[in-house]
């Protein structure tokens, strides 16, 4: 996710904008860039790359200034290049904006501005931005910004810095984070306080809608309507690591948390206003195409594959289409039955894995279609395959895969919608419905957030089991795989997942008392055959974790545990089923003392075969 820094004050900005993006490289970036005012004009300088190349553009032409902001990039609209690189500018260079996020109707926007005369140099979102500041300028810098918020769509933080007014940075929040640093004598500005904890612990932490206009002896706060408002002073207190981790104690609670945006950004600009239909621009499939293809591969790795299975029943059932998925290191030494009539997807949270690369390469090589859903813009499956579609989760540092899981589940779901809508193998009141659903998501995995007490219980209780099992029906068999390998990978708990039906295949034999078997009973369609299986171990002394959606009565009758989740369509409900799997997983790993983050013998990107 993009970094963002500011600095307001008498030394020279450069100094901080290069420490405060130092610290934020953590986060992941492609490309970084910062501009200064000095006096004359506006400086900016900008490289794709890591920071080091930056510096190297900068040695001995340091600007001056004493104002300036700086960005490190995570690609969403437009490749990691250095034109795509914040900050960007207007046509006369007299505005200067870095920003987080996506505006969301910046394509009406662009194309308004480009019919004034405006000329653009990014494939950025963000350009309209400045542009639109030079259109709507009329002297007056927060008056004008202001103007500037109330024509554009979406999320963001944004820092705006104007030529003709040297002595302040107007900075704006809404649904991407943003703190105001207090100095004495200068002021700063980042998306993330680790940029800035070296130089002052005081801060305003911004809330949505709110603008903040930063000189350097003064900071003013007002809300949409332009009012003041009065704002306590936030004292930091964390140090330099917790702070990278937003607070949290480790990389994967704070990616399960950020679940809830992480969805919302991966949805957004893909639902038309409506609500009518999904609406995939990077792919513009026709009925033709979709006639042409016979048989769809879906290929991937770890939790990207469990993601895959999920994918395999939205396109089956939503779009009436054969699936298989394979494992990338199964599929590509199977001589793959694959032709130009298939579309083989691949899904990679890194795009970069080895075996998933390899895949798609041969796959390419026999003629196939390619569609790659990757969370990494210019990565090297996104550059590989044919059409691509990105997950928008931010990165993701934990090894323990979590947000990107749920984001590519809302891709996959959107994938089939999509190709539903095409095929008209879906009613427009159906699909109507699953959007209207589709959008209640993120709320409702904070709900399911929100309550993780008794899911701390019994990973106390439970954390030092040498073996537990999952077991579920349908898409309650996929999460539930999914949850297995959470609990495997941190905890190094001997976890299996197995489809509920083939219980008495097997694994029965397994079952013995006290066992602990988390049985999931979202799916409304097997519901009674799933209840019988949990009879089944339950009648063998297991002890079972029942997850069951909001409003299900029977599970309690058989059950001493059971976690809820909240109700929606039984195709959606897997993107909040797992939700208390990988805290479950979380916090087993805590109680065995596991290093969460950095698990033995895993990596986060698998680059070798
Ligand atoms: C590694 C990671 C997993 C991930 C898998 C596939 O094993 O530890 O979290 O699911 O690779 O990675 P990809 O980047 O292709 O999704």
């Amino acid at each position: 996710m993009c970094g963002i820094v500011g600095y307001i004050g008498d030394k020279k900005a450069v100094e901080f904008l290069i420490e405060g993006l130092t610290k934020l490289e953590y986060r992941g970036y492609d490309s970084a860039g910062i501009a200064v005012n000095c006096g004359l004009n506006i400086f900016v300088e900008k490289a794709v790359g890591r920071l080091d190349a930056l510096k190297e553009k900068l040695k001995n032409r340091e600007p001056e200034g004493n104002i300036g902001i700086g960005h490190t990039r995570w690609a969403t609209h437009g490749r990691p290049s250095d034109s795509n690189a914040h900050p960007h500018t207007d046509c006369s260079g007299k505005f200067v904006v870095v920003h987080n996020g996506i505006i969301e109707n910046y394509m009406a926007l662009k194309e308004d501005l480009i019919s004034r005369g405006h000329k653009f140099i990014s494939e950025t979102d963000t350009e309209v931005v400045p542009h639109l500041l030079e259109e709507l300028y009329n002297g007056n810098f927060l008056e004008s910004v202001q103007k500037v918020l109330n024509k554009i769509e979406g999320s963001y933080s944004l820092v705006f810095m104007s030529k003709d007014n040297p002595d302040t940075l107007i900075c704006a929040k809404q649904d991407n984070p943003l703190v105001v640093g207090l100095g004495k004598g200068e002021n700063f500005i980042a998306s993330d306080i680790p940029a800035i904890i070296s130089k002052t612990r005081d801060t305003y932490i911004l809330n949505d809608g709110e603008i903040a206009v930063v000189k350097k002896d003064s900071v003013k706060i007002f809300n949409r309507k332009g009012e003041p408002v009065g704002k306590k002073i936030f004292h930091v207190s964390w140090n330099a690591e917790a702070a990278e981790k937003g607070g949290y104690e480790h990389f994967m609670l704070k990616e399960i948390n950020e679940q809830p945006k992480a969805v919302r950004d991966t949805m957004s600009k893909r639902i038309l206003k409506d609500d009518s239909a999904v609406i995939l621009e990077e792919l513009n499939w026709d009925k033709k195409f979709l006639d042409d293809i016979n048989k769809i591969y879906i290929v991937a790795c770890g939790t990207a594959y469990h993601a895959g299975l999920v994918g395999k029943f939205y396109i089956e059932k939503l779009a009436r289409k054969l699936v298989e998925v394979d494992l990338a290191s199964e599929y590509r030494y199977r001589d793959p039955i694959v032709d130009e009539n298939t579309l083989v997807i691949v899904i990679s949270q890194s795009g970069e894995t080895s075996d998933t690369l390899a895949a798609l390469k041969e796959s390419k090589r026999l003629g196939a279609k390619t569609l790659a859903v990757t969370n990494v813009v210019g990565s090297s499956i996104a550059r590989e395959a044919e059409f691509v579609i990105h997950t928008w989760a931010g990165p993701e540092i934990a090894v323990a895969s979590t947000k990107a899981y749920t984001t590519q589940l809302i891709l996959m779901f959107m994938l089939a919608l999509y190709m539903a809508e095409i095929g008209k193998t879906i009613s427009p009141e159906r699909t109507k419905e699953l959007i209207d659903l589709l959008k209640k998501i993120p709320a409702q995995i904070s709900e399911t957030l929100s309550d993780v007490d008794p899911i701390k219980t019994f990973a106390r209780q439970y954390g030092f089991n040498e073996d537990v099992f999952y077991i579920g029906r349908s898409l309650d068999y996929d999460v539930a795989l999914e949850g297995a390998l959470k609990l495997k990978e941190i905890s190094y708990i001997h976890a299996e997942a197995y489809a509920s039906g083939e219980l008495k295949h097997g694994t029965l034999a397994l079952i013995v008392e006290g066992v602990p078997v988390i049985a999931l009973a979202t799916q409304k369609s097997v519901y009674e055959k799933t209840l019988s299986n949990i009879k089944e171990v339950k009648a063998r002394d297991a002890v079972v974790i029942g997850i069951a959606a909001e409003g299900d009565t029977e599970l309690e009758k058989y059950l001493d545990h059971v976690i809820f989740v909240p109700n929606t369509d039984e195709l959606l409900i897997p993107l909040l089923a797992v939700v208390p799997l990988q805290l479950l997983a979380y916090y087993a790993a805590i109680t065995r003392g596991c290093d969460v983050d950095k698990p033995r013998n895993l990596a986060k990107s698998v680059t070798v075969e």
